[in-house]
């Protein structure tokens, strides 16, 4: 899927790239990329990419569909929050996409939490595509609130 995926991408970006075809005055905005997802940051090879490093490193304690876990308000006997759901059903869209991305890196070290962190593990970009996999599971809504925060 991923390769079908990439070489798509691939194809998009060689036709994009021949002469200039941008309309007037949109020189000013970055052209997305060929394959960004309708209203989102990222893009559909983004997405396929995060998802082999999210059920590599993060199913075990998020669950395969980030649903983990439904009573994520309850801190154990121990006073830590358990892994928290990150497919929109908690708070994850009240952070920032930096905030996401150091999470990752850092882990919840910085906030007095448990969750280990993956700096040597995944790279930046692989990060950046974690937080796109994650996000395909959002809502429109719940995308639309977060994109909110993360332009302030
Ligand atoms: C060992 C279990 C464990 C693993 C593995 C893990 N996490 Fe976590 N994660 C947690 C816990 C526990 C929290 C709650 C904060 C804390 O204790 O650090 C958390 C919090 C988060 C948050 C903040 C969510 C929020 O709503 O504030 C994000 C985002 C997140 N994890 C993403 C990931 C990603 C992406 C991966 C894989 C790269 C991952 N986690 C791997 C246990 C884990």
């Amino acid at each position: 899927m991923y390769r079908i995926l990439t070489a798509l991408a691939g194809m998009a970006l060689a036709t994009a790239c021949g002469p200039e075809s941008a309309p007037a005055g949109s020189a000013a905005v970055a052209a997305p990329a060929a394959d960004t997802v309708p209203g989102r940051w990222y893009t559909e090879a983004q997405v396929a990419a995060g998802e082999p490093l999210y059920q590599a490193h993060c199913a075990v304690c998020h669950g395969a569909d980030g649903s983990a876990t439904p009573d994520w308000r309850k801190t154990d006997a121990n006073g830590n929050f358990p892994p928290p759901p990150l497919n929109g059903t908690a708070h994850t869209w009240h952070h920032p996409l930096v905030v996401l991305t150091e999470t990752i890196e850092k882990g919840g070290a910085q906030y007095g939490g448990l969750m280990p962190g993956f700096a040597q593990v995944i790279d930046a970009d692989g990060r950046l595509a974690v937080v796109a996999y994650i996000q395909s599971w959002w809502t429109d809504d719940i995308y639309a609130r977060w994109d909110e925060i993360d332009r302030r």
